[in-house]
């Protein structure tokens, strides 16, 4: 099949490696895509937002299934846009991506569902902020209601830093702090069948140790050799089959990637966001690990046939990932650094550019991301560092302690 896949970060280049690695797939085209898609993928010029140009693309290259990789052309009504001209296409239709779009939509949908999360409330005035950190306490968990790319959320345990940031954003939801592990589940869906995929971590925080102001994602393992046997499970049960139930009796079924990202609390696996996407940097190392093709599986859940879909299969041992991040990020990052090394396998790319001259630059904030497979976790966490070692960034940082917790057995729920 002919494929064309929409986006340009570390999340695409993982689906790109393994929608190439997929026999089925003749031909692989990517738009806007990066320098390093490039190495696997035909690239093409196009604004991903765009529902029509995007629609336009899919049928000049006779595209057999497109993948939206980001929320932002999601929301837009891409999806919409590509099978109204009769194109598979592998992401959910904007209204059904308001899972993500809107923190008080998902909210809605999980209170209705019965699906246990964070006790919440919405708030738009000064007032309704007040009265709503009061109610919940410190950790004081302040989100902006509406696409933030991962860093529209403060936890603090200072009043005036929560007070702050709800001001900043307007429309806020504040809620209940949840306590314990955090997962990241991918659930591949055509709307009704759900297949989930293996469960990762992945660390949000800039610092090691978890110190510092939230990022899109600093790395990240698979599989969870703490988790609980029953976990993925639970969470179907409890969470995913309850959601997709809910998408459809509302008219809006969600068909294409459900990110669960839960907290593992006490009292049970507990919904901290949905997205309507793959996770990124968590992709990395779940498809490093997936044997299955990766096409035949997207198609199957864009053309509503995953309950005839054969059982997936997984590589054995581990998969980790550690993200190189530009100076001064997640603040303003510093680009146009040349990059050494950053062309060898497993080397993900996310903020990168090519010059005239053919030189590899830093194009953005999370820049690389080194990641390797191993016998097990340790080995694999030693593999992805090392290859982190052999990449030259001038000014970047990356954590030193992923997978480390995991790896020394101190991770308990
Ligand atoms: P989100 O964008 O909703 O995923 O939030 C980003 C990060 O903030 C999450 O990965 C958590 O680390 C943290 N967070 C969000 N909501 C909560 C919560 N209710 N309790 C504890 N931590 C949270
Ligand atoms: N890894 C976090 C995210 O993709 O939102």
């Amino acid at each position: 099949m002919r494929v064309l896949l929409i986006g340009s970060g570390g999340r695409e280049h993982a689906l790109a490696v393994g929608l190439a690695a997929d026999p089925s797939v003749e031909q692989l085209f990517a738009a806007p895509g990066n320098p390093g898609i490039a190495a696997v993928a035909e690239l093409r010029d196009v604004q991903a937002t765009d529902p029509a140009a995007v629609a336009a693309l899919a049928v000049e290259l006779a595209a057999d299934l497109v993948v939206i990789g980001p929320e932002a052309p999601l929301v837009a009504g891409v999806a919409d846009a590509v099978r109204a001209k009769g194109v598979a296409c592998f992401g959910p239709s904007a209204a059904a991506a308001q899972l993500e779009g809107s923190k008080a939509f998902a909210k809605e949908v999980m209170t209705a569902a019965g699906v246990p999360t964070a006790r919440a409330h919405a708030c738009s005035t000064a007032e309704e902020v007040t009265a709503a950190l009061t109610e919940f306490g410190a950790p004081y968990v302040v989100k902006n209601d509406g696409l933030a790319a991962g860093k529209g959320v403060v936890v603090t345990d200072s009043l005036t830093v929560a007070a702050q940031h709800a001001s900043e954003c307007g429309q806020v939801v504040i809620e209940e702090f949840l306590s314990g592990p955090e997962v990241s589940l991918f659930v591949v869906t055509d709307g009704t069948t759900a297949v989930p995929l293996m469960p990762a971590q992945d660390f949000k925080r800039v610092g090691d140790g978890d110190a510092g102001p939230n990022t899109g994602g600093m790395g990240a393992y698979a599989p969870l050799p703490w988790a609980p046997a029953d976990l993925v499970d639970r969470v179907l049960a409890e969470t995913v089959e309850p959601t997709l139930a809910e998408m459809r009796k509302r008219g809006v079924p969600f068909a294409g990637l459900l990110y669960v990202g839960l907290a593992l609390t006490p009292a049970g696996p507990k919904v901290i966001e949905f997205n309507a996407r793959f996770g990124d940097p968590e992709t990395q190392v779940v498809l490093a690990l997936l044997e299955t093709p990766l096409a035949k599986l997207l198609h199957a859940a864009a053309a509503g046939t995953l309950a005839d879909f054969p059982p997936l299969t997984w590589r054995d041992g581990s998969a980790v990932t550690v993200v190189i991040a530009s100076h001064n990020y997640p603040g303003t990052p510093r680009t146009g650094d040349p990059i050494e090394g950053g062309e060898q396998p497993g080397v993900i790319h996310a903020g990168t550019a090519r010059t005239a001259d053919g030189t590899l630059v830093s194009a953005g904030g999370r820049v690389l991301s080194a990641t390797a497979t191993g016998a097990d976790l340790a080995a694999a966490r030693s593999a992805a560092y090392a290859l982190v070692d052999s990449i030259k960034l001038e000014g970047s940082h990356h954590r030193t302690d992923i997978a480390l917790a995991a790896v020394e057995g101190r991770i308990t729920i």
